[in-house]
């Protein structure tokens, strides 16, 4: 019989009325069933958040950041275990499934050495004016309040760590809403979390039905959202709730730009290899992986078959095999909605180098040249394993093909000439620009997030904890500086 996963309401194991099935995007097994909580239980959850902000907030940074290691050492335990259940949910390869959880376990070291240090103070003299004479200002860090977390389905376990240890880093309260098909990592957060001695109410994991999100999104109490999904879901939630505090991780279309100067053989095998991997990994499903190379025309006809061919060579299959590169993607309408996108910019004239072929929910690696500019693909995120090559002339050419786009999440520019890379930084409209790799490199510690439609704030987990929190100063008076 199949287990149910039960959700933590205010630290709590708790279990509701109804069950979701999770099923593998791989072979529709049944993967778990996830508790979903009433209203009333997520009212419940609320309540408590709400209720325990000002003990969370005095809690020492010393327990947060012991429970924050504690997760992390945990993760590092249960490594195998947690890496088959985010293949089995997600349908990720299990090499990247580990990797992921290496990742979380980062993010939840990196969220308590912060903890340790944040909010020290500063402290800036006032006399540089004489209205200001013998006043000092004192500036700290406080909570906006309760964080509603909101979760993707493509790094289950990963982006939930993203919400959750940062607020825990600054002692604010959160409610976390792992994606409806796959809940079951985020829902062993919850499990490692309970663990701890973090305070009741500060932290909550609730699977709610999409359905359920509005009213929770409109509740008072709930001011700061933090959604990662798609633009439309992102711009929804921040329309609906204009005077909030919302950071939106949302889409991308990331380009690799390959200037004239990246150009041995040598060379032009990192491009290929790169970009191969980063536009497959996870089915192309991450915001970041590449869906454009832009390629000087100098080196363009050396790089296409070699990209052919390194994208050929990706294995595709069950996930759960370690030599698998290329999983199914998240269910089977996602694979069409890919192969119809590919279908409509080849009869419109793109030529289809490799892939372009479903099998249920996966869709085989994909390469697509002279795609004409006003097709879906070239516009729109694609978020599968799909890539775009495209010849430009010159280098301010591939800058302006990178910012002809409603995204700007982030891009990466092969080239070995340090000015050039300043000049790449300062000309992409982007996030993060990754110099000599794909766009797709992403530390954990580092600002993660978006220009543009691709959205507003930033995540990783020092700026997490900025985002979370804003700064009260105190004048003091009277102070002999
Ligand atoms: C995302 O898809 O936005 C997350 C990418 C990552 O964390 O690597």
């Amino acid at each position: 019989m199949t287990s149910i996963h039960a959700f933590w309401l205010a630290g709590r194991q708790t279990t509701g009325e109804t069950t979701l099935d999770v099923t593998s995007p791989w072979d529709g097994r049944l993967v778990g069933k996830a508790a979903v909580p009433t209203d009333a239980q997520v009212e419940e959850a609320v309540a408590a958040a709400y209720a325990v902000r000002d003990e969370f907030a005095a809690t020492p940074a010393h327990v947060r950041a012991a429970a924050l290691d504690h997760v992390s050492r945990r993760l590092v335990e249960r490594t195998e275990e947690i890496a088959q259940l985010i293949s089995a949910e997600n349908g990720k390869p299990i090499k990247w499934a580990r990797g992921e959880v290496g990742r979380a376990v980062s993010v939840f070291r990196f969220a308590a050495e912060e903890a340790r240090r944040f909010n020290g103070g500063e402290a800036q003299r006032l006399d540089t004016d004489a209205g200001g004479q013998g006043r000092l200002a004192f500036t700290r860090r406080f909570s906006k309040g309760v964080v509603l977390g909101i979760a993707p389905f493509n790094f289950p376990l990963n982006l939930c760590a993203h919400k959750i240890a940062p607020a825990i880093a600054v002692g604010t309260p959160i409610i976390l809403k792992p994606a409806p098909a796959t809940p079951l990592s985020g829902l062993l957060i919850g499990e490692l979390l309970a663990e701890t001695e973090l305070p009741a109410g500060s932290w909550s994991v609730l699977p709610v039905a999409n359905e359920k999100m509005p009213a929770l999104v409109q509740d008072e109490r709930l001011p700061v959202i933090s959604f990662t999904g798609s633009d439309k879901v992102g711009y929804a939630i921040m329309d609906s709730v204009p005077r909030k505090h919302c950071t939106l991780e949302l889409g991308g279309n990331g380009a690799a730009v390959v200037l004239g100067d990246f150009s041995t053989e040598a060379d032009l095998d990192w491009v290929a290899a790169r970009v191969a991997t980063f536009s497959n990994y996870q089915g192309g499903q991450s915001c970041i992986s590449v869906q454009r190379v832009i390629a000087d025309a100098s080196v363009y006809d050396r790089l296409l078959p070699k990209i052919v061919e390194a994208v050929g060579g990706q294995v595709t299959g069950d996930p759960s095999d370690p030599k698998t590169d290329v999983g199914p993607l998240v269910n089977e309408d996602a694979a069409k909605r890919v192969e119809s996108w590919v279908d409509e910019a080849v009869q419109a004239g793109a030529q289809l180098l490799t892939g372009g072929k479903r099998d249920g929910a996966t869709y085989a690696p994909t390469v697509l040249a002279d795609v004409p500019a006003d097709v879906t693909i070239a516009c729109e995120e694609v978020f599968g394993p799909v890539m775009t090559v495209t010849k430009v002339d010159g280098e301010q050419a591939a800058y302006d093909a990178v910012n002809d786009s409603k995204y700007g999440l982030q891009a990466g520019v092969f080239t070995h000439d340090l000015q050039t890379a300043f000049r790449a930084h300062r000309a992409l409209e982007v996030g993060g620009v990754v110099i000599g790799d794909a766009p797709s490199y992403r530390a954990d510690q580092m600002p993660y997030g978006g220009v543009k439609q691709s959205g507003v704030g930033r995540e990783g987990v020092r700026f997490a904890m900025d985002d979370y929190t804003y700064e009260r100063v105190m004048v003091l008076t009277g102070i002999e500086l």
